[in-house]
């Protein structure tokens, strides 16, 4: 087939043929007499996959990486440029909302320069908030041991203890049936999500770390997995009807977690369910007392890894789910592992 009409067939111009072909991105036959291009259906196939993907928002130079990496799937490819998108979409709606604001300040007679600069410096910070988290614990590396990890016992401070009843009784808390969803936000190994296979339910499992992705993977492969953070789920919204999280929510501060509960409010259906199984104490009252308690028994263990992580304050999580109007139960399983499970009572 020659350039125009390969382009016809594929609904693009010789141009636009050319300049990938400029970029290294194709290289058809050419006539060396005439220096005409013959495409061939493998060249008509690799300009398909092009188009594709500059239409969901590829770069010309990301594409040539995809097309010359034999390590990454397209598949990967995808997953990454699909949370590139969601995290730019949170910032520009981030910037409307501020924006809309804005409009609303201005239509009142008392708005000064300085509510507008205070918007402005608010959405400036959930900017840096949003783009600052790091994963310092880094769970790619953790993917292979994980689960015999959670099993150790016999620590000087068992960060685990209870896992398995905590778990337990998270699957147990949300009633689901067959055909409704469930997302698993921080997924692991996939060892809370899979349990909602076995009461009929679709588990979507999202996280950051692509090695825990592929052994949740490897272990259920009924588990559509996502990469994702709890700051930029990679779905639309009033999407799931349940989201669980375990051991997940603690690797993000104070005020991540409430930006993170947004986003668990923004892809839940009407009536949806959530529940939050972590590291936290009842409130800050209760987390001075178990620090104080573990000082005096000298266990440095203990007070490293609580200050290592951001063991969550339940009070504060539980007044943000009912300020938004869900009703609300807790649970603390025992100094430092508790429950809060949300039901959405208004509609979404
Ligand atoms: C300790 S593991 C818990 C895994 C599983 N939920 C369980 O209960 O066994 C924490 C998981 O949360 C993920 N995670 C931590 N911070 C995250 C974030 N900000 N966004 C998405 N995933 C995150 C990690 O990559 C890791 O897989």
């Amino acid at each position: 087939m020659k350039i125009n009409e390969a382009a016809k067939h594929l609904n693009t111009t010789p141009r636009a043929i050319r300049y990938y072909e400029a970029k290294g991105l194709i290289s058809p036959k050419k006539d060396e007499a005439n220096d005409y291009r013959t495409f061939t259906d493998t060249d008509l196939m690799r300009i398909g996959t092009i188009l594709a993907l500059r239409e969901v928002g590829f770069t010309i130079a990301k594409i040539k990486k995809l097309l010359e990496d034999p390590e990454m799937s397209m598949t990967q490819y995808l997953h990454v440029q699909r949370q590139a998108l969601f995290e730019q979409w949170m910032e520009m709606r981030d910037m409307i909302e501020t924006i809309d604001q804005m409009i609303g300040q201005e239509n009142e007679d008392e708005t000064t320069m300085e509510d507008m600069q205070q918007l402005a410096a608010h959405l400036k910070k959930l900017k840096e908030i949003r783009s600052s988290w790091k994963d310092r614990w880094n769970f790619d590396s953790q993917a292979e041991t994980y689960d015999e990890q959670v099993q150790l016992r016999g620590q000087a401070f068992d960060i685990h203890q209870g896992y398995e009843e905590a778990l337990a009784q998270t699957a147990e808390k949300i009633s689901l049936i067959r055909g409704q969803t469930c997302l698993d936000i921080g997924i692991g190994t996939g060892n809370l999500g899979a349990r909602f296979l076995d009461k009929g339910a679709s588990v979507i499992g999202v996280d950051q770390s692509d090695m825990m992705l592929q052994k949740c993977k490897e272990k259920h492969p009924m588990i559509e997995t996502r990469q994702g953070h709890f700051l930029a789920l990679p779905m639309l919204d009033h999407q799931v009807d349940a989201i669980v999280t375990s051991y997940a929510l603690h690797h993000l501060p104070d005020e991540e977690k409430l930006l993170a509960l947004a986003e668990m409010d923004r892809v839940l259906k009407a009536n949806g369910q959530i529940c939050i199984t972590d590291l936290m104490f009842p409130n800050e009252v209760d987390r001075k007392a178990a620090l104080h308690q573990y000082e005096a028994a000298g266990n440095q263990l203990a007070i490293d890894c609580i200050a290592d992580e951001y063991f969550a304050d339940q009070s504060l999580l539980a007044a943000w789910f009912m300020e938004k109007g869900y009703q609300v139960e807790t649970h603390q399983f025992h100094t430092f592992l508790g429950m809060i499970y949300a039901k959405r009572v208004t509609n979404a």
